[in-house]
């Protein structure tokens, strides 16, 4: 038997969404890919799923380095499994490995079989995503119940390897979430059971279930997920993997602000396209908020951001603001084109920009011929007479193109040709609240049913050049395990509004004292009744759309000076505690003499910095509890502001200290 080194493992992380984007956990594996890179270098893999179509954009095929990485993928080869292994192309290129799962399609019967046999878990036929899962079953560090099938046979069959299940939502809350049931009041009672049959997800909740039972440290993102993973999977995590981020730091200060100016300008090119012909607001006067993510009305909260924005558009009027608000909604729905009408205003726009492009430019030459051409004398004869500036067809051109943007109807509050309009949840809350781009409306609204990218006709941007451009966030969820968008605005140096029910929301109000003075507004949705929470967030928006542009610049300095706390460098930790503590679990004699105890309280080291050191002011000060709780590294100052004037040189975060003790110790 060779020998089996458990102080230098080999980690395997498995994941849906490894190389295959669909939300927050491609980021979250993407962005951590250089801590573990550093820390495992050869001995980390990533597993997912091959998709042939996004594959070969995100993936360097090469061989296997490792003789037994090799000598096992060779078998499955000879056993017909079709893999692709080689670099993902991201920072830290760490190893890929993805299956095909359509090349073992034929065992598909005999692995339910299995599943039913060793782990009880039923398997319908007609679900595809599972039975997708079940293909794809592999070992180590799990992310969601998509890819932990294997957990459970690997538990019953006693297979040598060392498990952490990490599930970033449980998928009968989320369920619940979405329907009209009053969630975390009521999630003591709920019949778990009866309520996932009810709702056709049995065997996934039986997945996901055996998932978090059988690995041998079962983690989650935040607190308010791990409570309801307590109650609706029955197992209480032991501790948390809060989600982190690359920060990127620039070696100018504000930089960072120079990029929102630029990347603003892209946006007024747009919004000067989309409401062309009723475009009678000054951009100047004119903020943009935006939300984004997968299309979940309820459980991303874009039903309380149409309310409030309702609110805000009234509050706006009756107080005469001089600032317009451009409402984006950014979520993809099924579409079947862009509208004519929206990709017209573009045209039209771009027409008569480069008319008068063209126009200005040979103004120039008649100015500079005619200047050029003086020879001596009166000089007033040097100089063109404005009246003779524009010529006859010029003027005639010119008055077509404007005629050009003249139109009957508002500017669509939506982008794309919904496949099914009247039933759209966000187009039917937006047409029954009345906000359809009057001139009188000082909120305006334009939902792109579709994420965001550079070769979009409309708004040609990058969703982060996108969120970059933007003045404010807003992310009132109902339901948010973390929610990386908020944080992907802070890093950006954007402000955002978040709630309580959100892991990211819950994070920052424990670890910052006055978060609202960062920039990071956070909605009570929990304590609040629905309409105290409307109120709430539309006199947030309300009040960002009060300050001046001062006032913004300023927050947004204090925002990006918040970065470090959500840095892979200090989130990472917590996947190094967490992977420490199963290796004491699976194989306790190779700790004997340091056991738990010394992960009890330690401090882990940070890992040498990537690239940048990290910032001095924070430090890791987490620890497993006697319960082995995961606690989170904080920063260790603590001041307090209270305005939004501009701050001075250097900057201290009032941070608060967290207790290590969590929950339910
Ligand atoms: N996102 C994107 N393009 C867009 C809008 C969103 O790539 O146009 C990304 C965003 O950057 C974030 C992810 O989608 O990383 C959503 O993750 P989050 O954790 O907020 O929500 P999830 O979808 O996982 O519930
Ligand atoms: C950045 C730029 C400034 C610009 C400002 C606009 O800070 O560096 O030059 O004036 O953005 O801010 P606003 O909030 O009005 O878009
Ligand atoms: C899930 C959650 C989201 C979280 C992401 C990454 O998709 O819905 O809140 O940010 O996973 O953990």
């Amino acid at each position: 038997m060779p020998h089996r080194d458990v102080h230098n493992p080999l980690l395997f992380e498995i994941a849906w969404e490894v190389a295959n984007k669909v939300g927050g956990i491609y980021t979250v594996i993407k962005t951590k890919a250089p801590v573990t890179c550093q820390e495992y270098g050869d001995r980390f893999t990533l597993i997912g799923p091959l998709s042939y179509k996004t594959a070969a954009a995100e993936v360097e095929p090469e061989e296997p380095t490792t003789p037994h990485v090799r000598e096992v993928l060779e078998g499955m080869a000879s056993q017909g499994v079709r893999y692709m292994y080689g670099r993902w192309l991201i920072e830290g290129a760490p190893r890929v490995l993805l299956f095909d799962t359509q090349s073992v399609l034929d065992r598909m019967d005999d692995w339910k079989g299995d599943l039913w046999n060793v782990a009880n878990i039923p398997s319908p036929p007609n679900d595809t995503e599972t039975n997708e899962a079940i293909l794809f079953a592999i070992i180590a560090h799990f992310h969601e119940w998509l890819a932990g099938i294997a957990i459970p046979l690997i538990r019953k069959r006693h297979i040598d390897v060392s498990t952490i299940f990490t599930t970033h939502a449980t998928l009968l809350g989320r369920y619940l979430c979405a329907g009209s049931v009053d969630f975390y009041n009521n999630i003591q009672n709920f019949i778990v059971d009866e309520e996932a049959g009810k709702r056709g997800i049995y065997h996934r909740y039986c997945v996901e279930r055996a998932a978090s039972h059988c690995s041998d440290v079962f983690t989650t993102v935040s607190d308010i997920t791990a409570y309801e993973a307590e109650h609706l999977l029955k197992r209480k995590p032991d501790g948390i993997l809060p989600n982190g981020i690359n920060v990127i730091k620039f070696s100018a200060m504000h930089e960072f602000q120079n990029l929102h100016a630029v990347n603003k300008q892209k946006i007024h090119n747009f919004v000067r396209g989309h409401f062309y012909g009723y475009y009678d607001f000054d951009l100047d006067n004119t903020l943009y908020f935006f939300t984004a993510g997968r299309y979940e009305y309820r459980n991303k909260g874009v039903d309380m951001f149409i309310e409030s924005l309702a609110r805000l558009n009234d509050r706006l009027k009756a107080c005469n603001s001089p600032m317009t608000v451009v409402a984006f909604i950014i979520m993809p729905a099924a579409t079947h084109s862009f509208t004519v009408e929206a990709l017209k205003g573009q045209a039209v726009t771009k027409s008569l920009q480069e008319t008068v492009k063209d126009i200005t430019d040979k103004i120039g030459q008649r100015i500079f011929e005619k200047a050029a051409r003086y020879t001596g004398g009166d000089i007033t004869g040097a100089v063109i007479d404005p009246s003779e500036l524009l010529s006859a067809e010029e003027k005639v051109l010119l008055k077509r193109r404007v005629i050009a943007l003249k139109r009957s109807s508002l500017p669509p509050i939506v982008t794309h040709n919904m496949a099914d309009d009247s039933n759209d949840p966000i187009l039917n809350q937006l047409r029954r609240l009345q906000l359809f781009n009057n001139p009188s409306d000082r909120v305006k609204v334009i939902f792109h049913p579709e994420f965001l990218n550079s070769n979009n006709p409309l708004i040609g941007m990058d969703y982060d050049d996108f969120v970059r451009g933007c003045h404010l966030g807003v992310f009132p969820s109902y339901y948010e395990p973390w929610g990386y968008t908020p944080a992907e605005c802070t890093v950006m140096g954007l402000p955002s509004i978040s709630t309580n029910l959100s892991g990211f929301g819950c994070y920052m109000d424990e670890t910052i004292e006055n978060p609202a003075d960062y920039g990071i507004y956070i909605v009570d949705r929990r304590m609040k009744s629905v309409e105290e929470s409307i109120q709430q967030l539309a006199n947030y928006m309300l009040t960002f759309a009060q300050k001046t542009r001062r006032q913004r610049i300023n927050q947004r300095n204090r925002t990006e000076r918040l970065s470090d706390l959500l840095d892979w460098k200090i989130m990472g930790m917590e996947y190094v505690r967490a992977r420490k503590l199963a290796l004491h679990r699976t194989y306790p004699d190779s700790f004997s003499g340091h056991d738990l105890s010394d992960l009890h309280n330690s401090k882990v080291k940070l890992p040498k910095p990537l690239s940048a050191p990290g910032s001095p002011r924070i430090r890791g000060n987490g620890g497993y509890s006697n319960t082995d709780q995961i606690t989170n590294g904080v920063a260790d100052m603590s001041f307090n502001l209270n305005n939004d004037e501009e701050d001075e040189y250097p900057f201290p975060l009032p941070l608060r200290r967290r207790s290590s003790a969590s929950e339910g110790d």
